[in-house]
């Protein structure tokens, strides 16, 4: 025995050695496989741009809309010499393989095409709305959606997806806050990793299934007043600390192209920014992939005062670092002349191409073009829809609860489903959904009967659309609710009013919506308001006629179902709203890493607009940063969300009090379920440094975990946060850890937790 166990004893550090070299030698030869691998695309980039003439190499920079069908023998004549890269907006599997076949097999350097589309939020099978899907706090379950994106739009032979959108999204006016995945740099950087991967995909025969875009590149997001398309006017030391990480990161992490905005930034248009496409990008970050326009963003700079033709639109993107053209044809239409005339120099082209045929390489185009004709997904799995449900579920956030008036008992007798978004196919998928099956969706109306059975659901819509002014159908409404024992209205924005250029200036709910809420709660029947959008909307008012409300975005394919069991308990709500609520629109912006300022408000310091004694002395009612009408706070902060649970927070312990560059913040914090549901929490860490060179924000998003938790049972929560995490970019990118005090948070939302003290010593 003794024998044994000393054998066992000396063998297991040598069992680990073994362990070790073998991961060791396993590692370096998958280093030299890749880099081997990498010399072999550019030894093959070489020998292509070495058999291009000027004009073929300006073909690879065109990106060409897929035509209708009368124009598409003229486009396959470009294609078959030479003159395309890429091809958008086409998904029809049999123009897709003819194309590429000619640009293989007929074209004489054979090079193959990118196929482009818009996969923002699923391909038939419909996801919920970005925003909805960063709710979840749940990169995980995003990279499963994307990989069934991927594996649907990979099918028809798209080959290259213009997303994620990785836009820091602060203002809900802003129409495309729906394509964004909020307003916290970290947030939006997890979700957009996880997206990315999705679509990379894990086919074993191919490396990828889709490019990856990184887009836009940068300060859309940012765009003035939240009017789309508008200028953006960004300090750089806010570009490096908010704008530019989710970018960054991408780009470490493999993605292979960036896509840039229609926006200018400082009074420079995105498509001729060489500050950003050049200096940041291709130099700073040595970013190998390429630069794709916006759709006609080259030509737009002229329209933006930037330049004074096509023709100098075309050498200024081309001198920016801009390498492949959207939809315009500048490119094609003036660079030759260009080069000849020595204005531009080839060098400059033969560097854009390289990066496209670089990244045709490293997906494997040269060896597959084709997709499998026979594998086109028509009718998507189950396990696709399963994913969407899933992601439905986990996006929904629960923000009143009054009275535990949800989950709502099964055994009700009559349910009243009201409103113009209980029974939308269409509405309820969201923007951008070009290739979205209307057909697979299953509306709340119909998983509720599913659920329940018929006869026990009183349905009416109310309102024909979510803009109706028409109340013609309240009475009908009225009935259906006095007739029932609880009342669900389904309200919301179509999809038409989120998304590209759908900016708004109000945020409450369109039409008669709020009339609907207001005459259905006289009937003294539990009211629980679900609302389907895509952006915050002020509903500080509605919702005080509300028992309930879940904000439940635009839920995608799944909505019903993902509803129905949220509705009924099946699952507890777990979403964390993305980006802070505001209580009017004149709040805005309004984000929760803001600044102290040097006058920060408080409760003691604020006196509502109708409180001030009049005539009051000037400075006689606290002179701090607020709104008389609307004060400080915001409806709702980020990270915040209820459950039908409830949590206890306790036992937060620092394992040091000082550290030094070298170590890492390690703390945890006990979680408890004190309620009588399994719930799941998302448990999220921020800190403050609280002295700085320059002033930095009073709370930061750093880590989140989601955990899930038995009624009753308390688990220890645990984060590591290297020091080297918890610095800040100056105004030249420089990044710098400053010593000092900090402070660390662990709760449920910005807006709550406990809090300790920490020391950040120098070495
Ligand atoms: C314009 C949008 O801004 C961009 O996000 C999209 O990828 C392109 N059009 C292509 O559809």
């Amino acid at each position: 025995m003794l024998t044994f166990e000393n054998h066992i004893v000396l063998n297991i550090p040598k069992a680990i050695y073994f362990l070790l070299i073998c991961c060791l030698v396993f590692a370096l030869s998958a280093c030299e496989n890749k880099s081997q691998h990498s010399d072999a695309i550019d030894e093959k980039v070489e020998s292509l741009l070495g058999r291009m003439s000027l004009e073929d190499k300006i073909g690879q920079l065109q990106l060409m809309n897929s035509p209708g069908n009368d124009q598409l023998e003229e486009l396959e004549e470009r294609i078959r010499k030479g003159r395309i890269g890429g091809v958008l907006n086409e998904v029809r599997p049999e123009v897709i393989q003819k194309m590429q076949l000619i640009a293989v097999e007929e074209s004489e350097l054979g090079i193959p095409l990118l196929f482009g589309r818009d996969v923002i939020h699923g391909f038939k099978t419909v996801l919920p709305i970005n925003i909805g899907m960063a709710a979840t706090f749940n990169p995980g379950l995003i990279r499963k959606g994307a990989l069934v994106s991927a594996k649907e739009a990979s099918s028809v032979g798209i080959n290259w997806n213009f997303a994620p959108m990785i836009d820091i999204a602060r203002d809900p006016r802003w129409g495309r806050m729906a394509e964004s995945f909020g307003e916290d740099p970290l947030l939006v950087t997890r979700m957009g990793l996880a997206m990315m991967r999705g679509f990379h995909g894990n086919d074993p025969d191919k490396e990828y299934l889709m490019a990856a875009c990184a887009k836009h590149f940068a300060g859309y997001g940012a765009a003035e007043g939240g009017r789309d398309y508008n200028s953006a006017s960004i300090p750089e030391v806010e570009l490096w600390n908010v704008y530019f990480p989710p970018f960054k990161a991408l780009k470490d992490a493999g993605v292979h192209t960036f896509m840039t905005g229609f926006n200018e930034l400082n009074g420079v248009p995105a498509s001729g920014n060489a500050f950003l496409l050049r200096n940041i990008l291709k130099e700073r970050w040595d970013f190998k992939g390429f630069v794709v326009s916006d759709w006609a963003s080259i030509t737009e700079m002229q329209t933006h005062g930037f330049v004074a033709n096509e023709r100098e639109a075309a050498r200024k993107s081309m001198q920016a670092g801009l390498d492949m053209e959207m939809a315009t044809s500048t490119y094609c239409n003036h660079l030759k002349e260009m080069v000849e005339s020595c204005e531009i120099s080839e060098d400059l082209i033969d560097d854009a191409v390289r990066r496209i045929l670089r990244i045709k390489l490293q997906l494997d185009l040269f060896e597959y073009p084709y997709a499998n004709p026979e594998e086109v997904i028509n009718n998507p799995p189950d396990s696709h829809f399963n994913i969407a449900r899933k992601i439905a579920e986990q996006s929904f956030v629960l923000l009143k609860n009054k009275n535990q008036t949800l989950p709502l008992n099964k055994n009700i007798k009559k349910l009243a489903v009201i409103g113009p978004m209980a029974d939308d196919r269409y509405e309820q998928l969201g923007t951008w959904i070009f290739d979205g099956d209307t057909n697979l969706s299953i509306t709340p109306l119909l998983a509720l009967k599913n659920m329940l059975g018929r006869d026990r659901i009183n349905y009416a819509k109310a309102l024909e659309t979510m803009r109706s002014l028409d109340k013609e159908g309240f009475p009908g409404a009225l009935q259906a609710a006095v007739n029932s024992e609880a009342i669900i209205v389904f309200a919301g924005e179509e999809s038409i009013i989120t998304g590209e250029a759908h900016s708004r200036a109000y945020l409450d709910l369109p039409g008669a919506q709020n009339d609907l809420v207001k005459e259905l709660s006289k009937t003294g029947k539990p009211l629980i308001l679900v609302v389907m959008t895509a952006r915050p909307l002020t509903i500080g008012e509605i919702q005080q006629y509300a028992d309930a409300v879940i904000y439940a975005w635009h839920p995608g394919t799944m909505a019903g179902p993902a509803l129905a069991d949220v509705l009924f308990g099946v699952k507890s709500p777990s979403g964390k709203l993305p980006v802070t609520f505001p209580k009017a629109p004149g709040q805005i912006p309004v984000y929760y890493a803001h600044k102290n300022t040097g006058r920060p408000p408080s409760d003691e310091s604020f006196t509502h607009i109708q409180d001030i004694p009049v005539r009051s002395f000037q400075t006689s009612i606290g002179n701090t940063s607020h709104y008389l009408d609307v004060g400080f706070k915001p409806l709702y902060p980020f990270g915040f969300g209820l459950s039908y649970t409830s949590f206890e927070y306790s036992n937060l312990i620092l394992e040091k009090n000082r550290l030094n560059n070298d170590d890492s913040l390690k703390v945890s914090i006990d979680l408890a379920n004190t309620g009588i549901y399994m719930g799941t929490e998302v448990v999220q860490i921020y800190i403050r440094d609280m002295v700085a060179s320059i002033t930095r924000p009073v709370k930061e998003l750093k880590d989140f975990k989601r955990i899930s938790i038995d009624p009753g049972k308390k688990v220890s929560v645990h984060f590591t946060l290297p020091v080297s995490e918890l610095g800040f970019f100056d105004a030249k990118g420089n990044y710098k850890v400053e010593p000092g005090k900090f402070r660390v948070w662990i709760g449920g939302s910005s807006d709550s937790g406990l809090s300790e003290d920490f020391l950040l010593e120098n070495e």
